[in-house]
């Protein structure tokens, strides 16, 4: 570390972060300087990237999501195709920051989440590290999950730690929203109060981000995503499909809690359609994509109105703060639970959204090679802090 920082042209030590995430989209890479004494305050992203998945793998990632034939042997090809994505990324960051592989200290990756399942002890992200050690050149630190699961903890969510330190404001409470393919939020408290003061940060799962969303249109439009949130916006709840929906056990769950496809996936929406003795026709399928955004803006909105008492915005970040009408539908239902929480994204704190969750994994890297540790245990429910991930040298 000490000898990369004397060849760095740059004032600190350079990571990059690389996550992919529950929508099996694609992969987005950051690459950011945080000093060895970096305890808080705004991040300059210095380059990013973002690598789009191909249809056929991601169909191989959604069908490693359930038990199938040989799927060890599956997963493994999977793994190095991944990798070869995450070091395109990788070299497409080098190349518009214009630094060498020996100028970076580390790249912490994410990895592919193909099963979650803390309840029994474990969870998996596919992923080869050692291959993208092997194509990079760079130190990779991957799997920042399993230690906090094996310390009793959900192993997510994860970044609410990064969160508290780039996005706390001094004297009032602040929520950031992660919509991606699940929700999840943290509670910032007063940075002023986070020594001295009693509240601790907080986080967990809400619920579906986009995942629902971008199964629905798929079946019915074949289009990866409702752009913008167009379809969606041009239809009507269904109210009783929103009840059902609403009723998952899930929602009533006090936190730590996490989820993921596991348990939001196709086939249950087409069990709860059943229940609502929805007849799928396409002159009704609109009005599922808006009952489904109204789902997602309802559930967060009464995780935060419930958990979140006294906060003043909510900054949204990930790939639901592009979807207008989702933005518009969570201001609504915040308004509906009479919470005075304004809705904004966290541009308006300096960090474009689709760059927040990959600087977290530059920064969780950051904290493996320094030896600090990444887990909030009040947000994980583990036994104590724990030093995330493993190395694989360059
Ligand atoms: N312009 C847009 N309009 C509507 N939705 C969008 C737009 N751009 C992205 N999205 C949504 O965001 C999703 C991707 O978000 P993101 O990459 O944050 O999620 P993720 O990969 O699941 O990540 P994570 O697990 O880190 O939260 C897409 O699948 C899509 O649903
Ligand atoms: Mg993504």
């Amino acid at each position: 570390m000490s000898a990369l920082q004397l060849t760095s042209p740059l004032a600190a030590p350079v990571y990059i972060g690389l996550m992919s995430g529950t929508s099996l989209d694609g992969v987005d890479g950051a690459l950011a300087a945080f000093p060895d004494d970096y305890g808080g305050g705004p991040v300059q992203t210095l380059a990013s990237a973002y690598v789009p998945f191909p249809d056929e793998l991601r169909a191989e990632m959604l069908a490693l999501q359930t038990a199938g034939e040989n799927e060890i042997h599956r997963e493994a090809l999977l793994a190095n195709i991944l990798a070869g994505y995450y070091g395109r990324c990788v070299a497409e960051l080098l190349a518009q920051a214009g630094l060498t592989p020996q100028q970076v200290a580390a790249i912490g990756v994410h990895g592919q989440t193909i099963r979650h399942r803390p309840e029994l002890g474990f969870t998996r992200q596919t992923n080869n590290p050692a291959l993208l050690a092997e194509l990079s050149g760079i130190d990779v630190v991957a799997d920042f999950r399993s230690r906090d699961i094996a310390a009793g903890g959900q192993g997510a969510p994860l970044v609410p730690a990064f969160h508290q330190a780039v996005f706390s404001a001094p004297d009032t409470i602040r929520v950031v929203a992660n919509i991606g393919g699940i929700s999840n939020i943290s509670v910032l408290p007063p940075r002023d109060e986070r020594d001295g003061g009693t509240m601790k940060v907080s986080g967990f799962d809400t619920g579906p981000g986009n995942v629902l969303m971008d199964a629905w249109i798929g079946k019915h439009l074949g289009q990866a995503y409702d752009r913008n949130g167009d379809w969606a916006a041009g239809g009507t709840v269904l109210p009783a499909l929103l009840e059902i929906l609403r009723s998952e056990s899930f929602f009533n769950l006090p936190p730590p809690k996490s989820t993921g496809r596991d348990l939001f996936h196709l086939d249950w929406l087409l069990d709860q359609l059943a229940k609502a003795a929805f007849k799928d026709t396409p002159a009704h399928a609109r009005d599922v994509q808006t009952t489904l955004a109204a789902f997602t803006a309802t559930t967060l909105a009464d995780a935060i109105a419930r958990y979140a008492p006294g906060a003043a915005t909510v900054h949204v970040c990930g790939g639901g703060a592009c979807n207008h009408h989702l933005m518009r539908q969570l201001q609504d239902a915040l308004d509906r639970c009479q919470a005075g929480i304004s809705v904004d994204t966290t541009a308006a704190l300096g960090m474009p959204p689709n760059h927040v969750e990959s600087l977290a994994f530059a920064w969780l890297a950051q904290r493996f090679c320094l030896r600090r540790a990444g887990n909030l245990p009040a947000v994980t429910g583990a036994r104590g802090e724990r030093i995330l991930g493993a190395l694989y040298p360059a």
